[in-house]
């Protein structure tokens, strides 16, 4: 159990001392939904005894928990990882001359330098330790005790965990594009990384005592050396992981996986790697921890997943088939916002107007019944969602909006092309006439409310014919804003088959013109409003 484990596995060597939390720094890429995530993964680590921190510098692990709709949002992740290992090879060569230095001390009988992670062991564990992994203890039995005595954590290089949309696209794979990466956790399987960290912090601690044992046995060597032969061992590591790819990835029965490191000449590393990729759902409880990164606003996710196969889109792959919460738990989870004080409520869904929900006793309601329920909570003053798609868009959502005093006059209604061929192709399920008409609507029952949209130029198939519709489209509806995108191929997804015939340049030149018309119509739009 995670709760007993703690007080062995969360705490630096203390001698003595109040036990260390861990210290957990989330770093959050993409949409709305991946910041509830964080938040849900903050609440969760809280509970499960970590401590969250701000800065890489002070924190034991990091999480990063990523996006995978665009391949620019991975590039952004691999470079911050390629930035963290940067970190972590200085710290690892601090580490070892340090590992060193403390040696030297050791046997002069001080203690300054500190070893992270580590649970206390006896003299016992640790020579038993050293014993199965054949390493000799070359120090006296007073020397060992003195120093568990004395420890106090220090800073260490951070476990680096992959989390969310690109964990569940890449699998095991990640190991092999970045060594550097320890664990692996998809969207769905969040509720596992406290378990997941207190697993690796033992292996940690497992791994420094391994390198005591090696330290010990070779004090006379350089330190630029031994910072040098670490890496190499990492990279070692790495070609030894069978590229499985992507599709294998998802194939393969995915499970904890323990990855042992090869065996140097020099020295012994063990080393645990984990993913988890495959759940399904997430337990209704981790939304309730109550930790909210904003006083005034709670997001709160009220579908899962999307089942909409829109062809250029990774979502239905790595968050799963669409998944509604039942109205009473978004419920229960409003008013628990609300009793802390926070007044706007922010419903999350990759398409909320086909929310379904089916109660305990067994009453269904649809989007607009949970939007008249959470406008009828007390302490709730504004209610804003997102995402919506045309398809399942209709007056009696735009009524809702216009008729419930709390709600926000404000859509989010991507089109993503003007051209009805592309839009066929892209398995949107309506066509131009049809979004046409549907903003008509809306802009009748919610005058003066705020419309925006998603846009991807450069589709594959997508001419210059194509384009202009697009573009004829952002002049006739007006969008107060809009989120312009340049085609991106998506692992999984249909269109990643077809070809990606539109030139980058091309791209380029249709994303400019479309971004520089937005800009002229937004700027109007304010202007108008600003003049009533
Ligand atoms: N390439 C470019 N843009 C994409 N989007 C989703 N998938 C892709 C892709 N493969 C955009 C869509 C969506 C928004 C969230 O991201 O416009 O509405
Ligand atoms: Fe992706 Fe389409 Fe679902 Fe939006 S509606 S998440 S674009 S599949």
């Amino acid at each position: 159990m995670v709760e007993n484990e703690r007080k062995d596995d969360n705490t630096g060597d203390s001698g003595g001392k109040s036990p260390k939390k861990l210290r957990v720094l989330l770093r959050t890429f993409g949409c709305q939904m991946n910041i509830r995530d964080s938040e849900v993964i903050a609440g969760i680590l809280i509970q499960a005894g970590f401590e969250l921190r701000q800065s890489e510098d002070d924190a034991d692990v990091v999480i990063l928990n990523t996006c995978a709709v665009r391949e620019h949002a991975e590039e952004k992740v691999w470079s911050e990882i390629g930035s963290l290992a940067k970190r972590r090879t200085k710290h690892e060569a601090r580490g070892t001359q340090n590992e060193i230095r403390r040696t030297k001390n050791e046997a002069r009988g001080t203690n300054e330098v500190h070893s992270p992670w580590s649970t206390v062991h006896s003299k016992d564990a640790r020579d038993q330790f050293c014993e199965a992994k054949k390493v000799t203890v070359t120090k006296s039995d007073s020397h060992l005790s003195a120093r568990t005595e004395n420890r106090e954590p220090r800073t260490a290089s951070p476990i680096i965990g992959l989390v969310g949309c690109m964990a569940k696209n890449y699998g095991q794979a990640a190991f092999t594009r970045s060594p550097f990466v320890d664990f692996v956790v998809g969207p769905q399987d969040i509720a596992k990384i406290p378990e997941i960290l207190q697993k690796l912090v033992h292996s940690q601690s497992i791994l420094r005592q391994a390198q005591d044992c090696v330290v010990d046995g070779r004090q006379n060597r350089e330190t630029k050396d031994e910072a040098r032969s670490t890496r190499d061992e990492k990279e070692i590591e790495a070609r030894s992981i069978k590229h499985e790819g992507r599709e294998g990835d998802r194939n393969r029965k995915q499970e904890n996986t323990e990855i042992q490191r090869t065996k140097q000449p020099s020295s012994i590393l063990f080393e645990r790697k984990i993913w988890e990729t495959d759940g399904l759902t997430r337990p209704e409880e981790i939304y309730h921890s109550g930790f909210r990164s904003d006083t005034k606003k709670a997001y709160i996710v009220i579908s899962e997943g999307c089942s909409n196969y829109c062809s250029y889109c990774v979502v239905p792959y790595v968050r799963g088939q669409l998944r509604h919460r039942r109205q009473e738990d978004i419920l229960r989870e409003a008013q628990e916002a609300a009793s802390k004080g926070i007044t706007e409520i922010f419903l999350l869904g990759q398409n909320v107007n086909s929310y379904r929900s089916v109660s305990a006793t067994g009453a269904e309601g649809d989007f607009v019944d949970l939007l008249e329920a959470v406008h009828a909570l007390e302490g709730v003053s504004r209610i804003s969602f997102i995402s919506s798609h045309p398809k399942d868009s209709n007056t009696r959502l735009f009524k809702a909006i216009a008729g419930l005093e709390k709600v926000k006059k404000s859509l989010h209604l991507p089109f993503q092309s003007g051209s009805d061929h592309i839009l066929k192709s892209m398995n949107r399920g309506y066509n131009s006439k049809y979004y046409l008409e549907l903003a008509r609507e809306y802009r009748k029952i919610v005058p003066g409310g705020e419309l925006s949209t998603d846009i991807i130029v450069g589709f594959p198939g997508e001419s210059e014919e194509d384009f202009q519709a697009t573009y004829r489209m952002v002049e006739d509806v007006r969008f107060d804003s809009a989120f312009i995108f340049k085609y991106s191929p998506r692992p999984h997804s249909k269109a990643v088959d077809f070809s990606d015939d539109v030139e980058k340049h091309e791209k380029e030149r249709r994303h400019k013109l479309i971004l520089d018309l937005q800009k002229r119509v937004s700027l109007s739009a304010r202007q108008r409003r600003e003049a009533k």
